[in-house]
C-alpha cells in the first residue's frame, strides 16, 4: 500500500489520530485539517520536478519543523523522500525550500543494541504502511533489524519537537542526538573544520544539549556582513522522561571514553534506558541564542508531564484554527487534499525567528529585543503569497514588515531572500511590493517612515562595485546584489545591461515593477510629487526600452544600446513569459503588441506554442492577462487547464517547487476565482473559480466572504458576476471589495460567454486616470 492510499484510508475510515490516542483523549475535529496530506510535493524523479515539501510536524509559521530523516539534506535535497525505505532518525530542520541550505539543525536517533552514530549505518527498514502523517502527528514503526520494532512518534511546538519512542522491552534501547555531521561544503574526511559544534550530557537533569554551526548558505552571504553571520550556531536541549542507565559522547563514530562533553566535528551523544523501558519521551527545544534559550523555549511550550497527544492537540487545533476558515462545497474528496494542503503550504513561511521575546541577528551577531522571522523567497511571494498572507494572516504581516525593516537596520538592506540572513537569491527587490501592498491594503503597525527609507534606498542607491561586478546567480564573495546595475543605464536611460549584469532583462522588468509599487507607497504616504511623479515615469517607461518592434518580443540590451539576443538576460523564464512580465501596465503592453486582438493572439502562441512553463515563477500570472485584453473566457479557460496540470494529490502533484507558498497561493486564489496580478495595486484579476461555493471567514471580520459560483466544477466560464447584489461588469476587483466579507455572486456556463469582454473601458479608462493621479 502506498503512502497516499493508506493516509485516504485512514481519512475515509474516519480514524486520522483519534485511533491512536487513549479513548479518553479527544480532538478537535476539523475537516479541512483531515484533508492535508503532507507527502503532495514531496518529490518527482528529479530535485527540479519536486515541490520540495517535506511531510513535517509543526504549527502554522513554525521556527523549526520536526521530520523523518531519509536523507542528509542540503540544497537540492530535503531530509524526507517518500521513495526511501529507511530512516535515520528525526530532524529539526530549518531549510525553507529544496533549493536553499539548512541552518543549525538537530537529529533525534532511536536505536538498540550497539550504538550507531553514523548516517550509513543508523539507517532503520520501515513500511509505508505503519506511518501516519499529518500536520500535527507523525508516527512510523522501524524494524531493529534483530527481530524487533520501534514506535516512534512525532509531534512539534515552533520552537521544541516531541518524540516518544516505544522500544522492545527485551532490548536495550538507546536515543542518540547528532550535534555536528559531515556537510557538503569543503568536506575534507580526514580533517573537517566545519561545521563545529559542541555537546554535553547530563545526567542529573537528563538532558543532552549542544550546538553547532552549520548554516549551509554561507558561501552566498553578502561579503559586509559575511563576518558576523559566520558567528551564527543553533542550540539545543533535549530533556528525556526517562533516567539514563549508561550514557556517551561519540566523535567520528567512538565513544570517548569518560567523557560528559565534546566540541568539534561528527560529535553526537547519546542516552541508554534500562532494559524494559518501553516508552521513551524527549522533548527537544531548539534555539538561534543559546543552551539556556532552547532550555526556556522547552519549559515554555511544553512543559514536563505534557503527553505527546496533548502537544498534538494544540499543534493541530493551531491549523483547524487557520484551516477551517474556507469550507467548499461542490469540491471532490481529492480536490480538498490539494486545496486544504495548499492552504497549509502557504502559511509556513517565512517562520519564527523569535524566543521569549528576544531573536538572534546574524546581520550584526546580536540579540535584540522583539519578534523576527526568517524564510522569505520575495521573488516567488511577493505575486501572490503575500497577498494571501495579508488575507489569512493579517495578525503576523506588521511584524513579518517590522522584522524586514530590523534587518535593514542591522545589515544596510531590506531582503532580497533571506535563510537567517540575506542570501542574494534572484533578482529585484521586492520587498518593496510588500511593504506597498500592505500599505494600499490598509495593513497598520509597523514604522511606516522608516519602510519609506528602507524601500526608496532599493531604488536610488546602488550596490557596491555595481560597475564592475555581474552579480551573477549565486556569486560568491559579492556583498549584497539588490537592484544590481542601477547606476549604469537604468538610472538614465531605463535599462539593466547586459554586458555588464547578469539577468539583464529580468533585472529591468523587475526594477521597473518594483518602481511602480514604490510609487504607489510614495503616493499613499504623501511623498513629494517629484519624488512620486519620478518613480511613477520610471515604473511606466523601462519596461518598454527592451520591446524589440522588430521581433515584437522583450529583449535584452547592453550599455549602448546594442540588443544582447533573444535568449540573453533571463533568469528561470524566456522571452515568452517574461515579454508578458508588464503586469502594472497591461494596457501598454498591448498596444506595443498591436492593440488588444492582437495581444489575445500573442497569449494564445504563447500557451499553444507550449511557452507557458508554470512550474516557475514568471507564468503565474500570464493566463489572467487575457482577461485584461476583452478575452475573459480564454483565462478562465487556461487557468482550469494549468490547475489540473500542476496540481494533485500525490508526491509528485506540484509540478514546480512550492517557493515558501507561492505555487500553493497560485493554487488556492484561481480556486476561488480571482488573483493579484499586479499586487501593489491592491486588485485582483477575475478568473473562474472551481467549486460550487467557498465560505470564507477572514481573521478580524465577523461577515463571511461567500463566494457562490453554482454549477462552477462542470462549466467553467463566466456569465455575470456580482458583488452584494450590486453588477460587477469589469474583470477587476479590488481587495476592498472583499477584504471585509460580502457574497460574490458567480453566474457560471458551459460555454465561453463575452462577460468582461466589451465592459473593460472602465478599467482601461480607471487606469489612465491612475497615472495622472499626482
Ligand atoms: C528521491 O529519491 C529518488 C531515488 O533516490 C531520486 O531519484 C529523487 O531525485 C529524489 N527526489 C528528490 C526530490 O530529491
Ligand atoms: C535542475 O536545476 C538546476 C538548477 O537550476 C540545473 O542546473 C539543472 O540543470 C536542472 N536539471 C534538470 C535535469 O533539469
Ligand atoms: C573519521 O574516521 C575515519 C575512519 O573511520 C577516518 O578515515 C577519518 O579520517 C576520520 N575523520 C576525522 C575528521 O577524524
Ligand atoms: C586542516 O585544515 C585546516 C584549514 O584548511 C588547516 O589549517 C589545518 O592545517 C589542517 N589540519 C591538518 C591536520 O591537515
Ligand atoms: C558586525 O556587527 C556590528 C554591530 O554589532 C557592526 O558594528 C559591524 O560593522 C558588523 N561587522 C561587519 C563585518 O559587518
Ligand atoms: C518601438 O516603437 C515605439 C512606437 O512606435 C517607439 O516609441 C519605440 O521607441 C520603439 N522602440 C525601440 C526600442 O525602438
Ligand atoms: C555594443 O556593445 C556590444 C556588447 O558589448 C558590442 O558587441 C558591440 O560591438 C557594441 N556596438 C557598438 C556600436 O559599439
Ligand atoms: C482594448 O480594449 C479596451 C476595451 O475592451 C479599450 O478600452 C482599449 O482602448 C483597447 N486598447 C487597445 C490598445 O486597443
Amino acid at each position: 500500500m502506498s503512502k497516499i492510499s493508506a493516509f485516504l484510508v485512514l481519512l475515509s475510515s474516519g480514524l486520522g489520530l483519534a485511533s491512536k490516542c487513549p479513548p479518553s483523549f479527544s480532538i478537535p475535529k476539523s475537516e479541512a485539517v483531515d484533508h492535508v496530506n503532507p507527502l503532495i510535493g514531496n518529490g518527482g524523479d528529479t530535485p527540479n520536478g519536486s515541490g520540495g515539501m517535506i511531510p513535517s510536524t509543526a504549527p502554522p509559521f513554525a521556527m523549526t519543523r520536526w521530520v523523518a530523516q531519509t536523507h542528509q539534506n542540503y540544497v537540492s535535497v530535503t531530509p524526507y523522500n517518500h521513495t526511501a525505505t529507511t530512516i535515520h532518525g528525526f530532524q529539526g530542520t530549518h531549510q525553507p525550500a529544496i533549493w536553499m541550505g539548512e541552518s543549525g539543525q538537530v537529529v533525534v536517533v532511536p536505536g538498540t543494541g550497539s550504538v550507531k552514530s553514523k548516517f550509513e549505518d543508523r539507517g532503520l527498514r520501515f513500511s509505508d504502511d505503519t506511518q501516519i502523517i499529518s500536520p500535527s502527528y507523525y508516527r512510523v514503526e522501524l524494524d531493529t533489524g534483530d527481530g524487533g520494532r520501534i514506535l516512534a512518534e512525532q509531534s512539534a511546538t515552533s520552537r521544541v519537537g516531541h518524540l516518544r519512542f516505544t522500544f522492545p522491552t527485551e532490548q536495550s534501547a538507546y536515543v542518540l542526538l547528532e550535534a555536528t555531521r559531515p556537510t557538503p561544503i569543503t568536506y575534507i574526511p580526514t580533517n573537517i573544520t566545519y561545521p563545529l559544534g559542541s555537546i554535553a550530557v547530563d545526567p542529573a537533569r537528563r538532558e543532552i544539549t549542544g550546538s553547532n554551526s552549520e548554516r549551509q548558505d554561507w558561501i552566498i552571504t553578502p561579503t559586509s556582513i559575511a563576518q558576523n553571520a559566520s558567528n551564527f550556531k543553533g542550540y539545543f536541549c533535549a530533556r528525556f522522561d526517562t533516567p539514563f542507565a549508561k550514557f556517551g559522547v561519540i566523535q567520528n563514530g567512538s565513544e570517548i571514553a569518560g567523557e560528559k562533553t565534546g566540541k568539534g566535528s561528527l560529535l553526537s551523544a547519546y542516552a541508554r534506558f534500562p532494559v524494559g523501558t518501553g516508552k521513551v519521551n524527549v522533548r527537544v527545544g531548539v534555539s538561534f541564542i543559546s543552551v539556556d534559550q532552547a532550555r526556556r523555549n522547552l519549559d515554555a511550550e511544553i512543559a514536563n508531564g505534557v503527553a505527546l497527544e496533548e502537544t498534538a492537540r494544540r499543534t493541530r487545533t493551531a491549523w483547524a484554527e487557520k484551516l477551517d476558515r474556507i469550507q467548499l462545497e461542490g469540491a471532490s474528496e481529492a480536490d480538498k487534499e490539494v486545496f486544504y494542503t495548499a492552504f497549509f503550504h502557504t502559511l509556513q513561511y517565512p517562520y519564527e525567528q523569535d524566543e521569549g521575546g528576544r531573536y538572534y541577528s546574524g546581520y550584526d551577531n546580536r540579540v535584540h529585543q522583539g519578534k523576527s522571522y526568517t524564510g522569505y523567497s520575495i521573488w516567488d511571494t511577493f505575486r501572490g503569497e503575500w497577498a494571501w498572507l495579508i488575507l489569512f494572516a493579517p495578525e503576523r504581516i506588521p511584524s513579518m514588515i517590522t522584522s524586514m525593516l530590523q534587518d535593514y537596520k542591522e545589515g544596510g538592506w531590506l531582503p532580497m531572500w533571506k535563510n537567517i540572513v540575506e542570501t542574494n537569491i534572484m533578482v529585484g527587490t521586492h520587498a518593496d511590493s510588500l511593504i506597498a501592498e500592505a500599505v494600499v491594503k490598509g495593513i497598520k503597525g509597523f514604522d511606516t517612515d522608516l519602510a519609506w527609507e528602507a524601500a526608496y534606498k532599493d531604488a536610488t542607491v546602488p550596490p557596491k562595485n555595481d560597475g564592475n561586478t555581474r552579480y551573477a546567480d549565486r556569486e560568491e564573495n559579492v556583498d549584497y546584489e539588490v537592484r544590481a546595475g542601477l547606476s549604469s543605464v537604468y538610472t538614465e536611460n531605463g535599462w539593466v545591461a547586459d554586458d555588464v549584469h547578469s539577468e539583464s532583462a529580468s533585472r529591468t522588468l523587475d526594477y521597473a515593477y518594483d518602481d511602480y509599487a514604490l510609487y504607489r507607497l510614495a503616493a499613499a504616504l504623501g511623498k513629494p510629487k517629484d519624488i512620486v511623479n519620478t518613480l511613477r515615469d520610471r515604473a511606466m517607461a523601462a519596461p518598454f526600452t527592451l520591446f524589440n518592434n522588430a521581433t515584437g518580443f522583450m529583449e535584452a540590451r547592453n550599455a549602448n544600446g546594442s540588443w544582447a539576443g533573444p535568449d540573453a538576460g533571463w533568469t528561470e523564464g524566456d522571452k515568452w513569459a517574461y515579454t508578458f512580465d508588464v503586469v502594472h501596465d497591461i494596457p501598454s503592453l498591448a498596444a506595443y503588441r498591436g492593440g488588444n486582438a492582437s495581444f489575445v493572439q500573442s497569449l494564445d502562441d504563447h500557451f499553444d506554442g507550449g511557452h507557458n512553463d508554470h512550474t516557475n515563477e514568471p507564468s503565474h500570472h500570464i493566463p489572467y492577462l487575457y482577461a485584461l485584453a476583452g478575452a475573459a473566457s480564454k483565462t478562465q479557460e487556461r487557468v482550469r487547464e494549468i490547475a489540473k496540470a500542476n496540481y494533485n494529490n500525490t508526491p509528485i502533484g506540484l509540478s514546480g517547487n512550492e517557493d515558501c507558498g507561492q505555487m500553493s497561493a497560485w493554487y488556492l486564489f484561481s480556486a476561488l476565482g480571482f488573483y493579484p496580478v499586479n499586487p501593489a495595486s491592491g486588485d485582483y484579476v477575475v478568473g473562474s473559480p472551481f467549486f460550487d461555493k467557498a465560505t470564507i471567514h477572514l481573521p478580524g471580520h465577523t461577515k463571511p466572504l461567500v463566494i457562490t459560483s453554482a454549477g462552477a466544477p462542470n462549466a467553467p466560464y463566466v456569465r455575470g458576476l456580482s458583488i452584494d447584489g450590486k453588477e460587477v461588469k469589469s474583470t477587476v476587483i479590488s481587495h476592498k471589495q472583499i477584504a471585509t466579507g460580502g457574497n460574490l455572486q458567480f453566474e457560471m456556463s458551459k460555454e465561453p460567454q463575452t462577460w468582461g469582454g466589451t465592459e473593460m473601458l472602465s478599467y482601461w479608462m480607471n487606469f489612465v486616470e491612475r497615472q495622472k493621479v499626482l
